[in-house]
């Protein structure tokens, strides 16, 4: 699976422009805001339908504009396709080979994607949200059904909190509704929380071996933190049968996998309170090289690897070592403002391309 060429219309400074003739490597190289990061963005909602700059695309529509378009070419078992997304003021449609996707979840994944870039690295200090996102993105690029799972269960709390709120208010409400919810809530949260809990464990079959690279004593896990950690259903309908007065008195629901969180443990200690900044960095990043060997190993896919202008933000061993883990036969779009952070070696095989020069 590799990505061929890429056409832009009014997407970010680009009024109209594409890059072509692609190759395993692409080095893009230019000066700041002259327009990297967008060609990387346009890559990632090839993939994912949405940005991971914004979560509105009226701010991706170039200046006076009224539409943005994005069409990808790829190639992938001996055959070429391409996929378009294209937003206006009516929303967003999408193809796929000049054909329309009535859904959106028949579009996404078309291939599969890791971002690697400085605000990605800040995963351990973000907010529980942010990394509960990134997650359910990661494994819903390997199991689809889990964007179902994951609507309804959305889906499903929303109602259960509406009612909640009229309890609160009414306090005479028939709790038999909230029973059935209840069973309903468990039923799909037990499968996301399977999902998850496999997706974690994968990634701690490789993770500490690829931080050894960076530091040969360090010691690290993900420790997956859920309120369903009893996983056993009966057990957790009578959790949520005991708080049901205080889920009452709150108006909302406050147990669940919308709750969960994953910690990354380092040497025994919480990483977002011990690790030096440059180790959390690292972490993180061992963390997603830990996510490429499970799409590659664990599900015979290769995913892009999009490098934004992560090698500013390391030392020189730390880029080669990346270097090293990257698997030949995967496609890689590699950002940045100066070529002295490559590696020579790497250069030579790499297709680059200078944004500074384009007139
Ligand atoms: N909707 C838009 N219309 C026009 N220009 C935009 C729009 N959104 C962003 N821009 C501009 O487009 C450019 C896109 O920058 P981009 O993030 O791709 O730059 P970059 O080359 O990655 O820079 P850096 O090296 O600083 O990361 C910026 O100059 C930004 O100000
Ligand atoms: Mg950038």
């Amino acid at each position: 699976m590799n990505i061929t060429k890429i056409e832009l219309i009014n997407f970010r400074n680009y009024k109209k422009k594409s890059y072509d003739k692609f190759s395993n490597l692409n080095i893009i190289i230019g000066k700041n805001g002259i327009g990297k990061t967008s060609i990387i963005e346009a890559i990632y909602l090839g993939s994912l339908a949405k940005s991971f700059k914004t979560n509105s695309d009226d701010t991706i529509i170039n200046n006076d504009a009224e539409s943005y378009k994005i069409k990808i070419y790829y190639f992938d078992y001996g055959l070429n396709n391409n996929l378009e997304i294209i937003y206006d003021k009516s929303g967003k449609k999408t193809k796929i080979n000049s054909k329309i996707q009535k859904r959106l979840s028949d579009f996404i994944s078309q291939y599969r994607i890791i971002l690697l870039s400085p605000d990605e690295l800040k995963l351990i200090k973000s907010s529980p949200n942010i990394r509960r996102n990134y997650i359910n993105i990661q494994i819903s690029q390997l199991h689809k059904e889990y964007i179902h799972y994951l609507n309804n269960y959305n889906i499903l709390i929303k109602n259960k909190n509406d009612y909640l709120k009229k309890m609160m208010i009414n306090g005479n409400l028939d709790q038999r509704y909230l029973d059935i919810i209840d069973e309903k809530i468990v039923d799909e949260g037990i499968k996301i929380y399977n999902y998850r809990k496999d997706y974690i464990n994968k990634i701690n079959n490789y993770i500490n071996d690829i931080f050894k690279n960076y530091d040969k004593n360090s010691n690290i896990y993900i420790k997956y933190v859920s309120d369903y950690e009893i996983c056993d259903k009966e057990k957790l309908l009578k959790e949520l049968k005991r708080i049901r007065k205080k889920e009452i008195n709150l108006g909302m629901t406050s147990f669940g996998i919308h709750r969960d969180d994953y910690e990354f443990i380092h040497n025994n200690n919480n990483s977002k309170e011990f690790s030096s900044q440059g180790q959390q960095k690292l972490i993180v990043l061992a963390m997603k090289l830990s996510e490429v060997k499970i799409f590659i190993n664990d599900y015979n896919i290769k995913p892009i690897l999009l490098l934004d202008d992560l090698f500013s933000e390391l030392d020189e061993k730390n880029r080669n070592s990346i270097f090293k883990s990257i698997n030949k036969d995967t496609q890689v779009f590699i950002t940045t403002t100066d070529l002295k952070n490559i590696n020579k070696r790497l250069l030579e095989k790499a297709k680059i391309y200078n944004l500074d020069e384009r007139v």
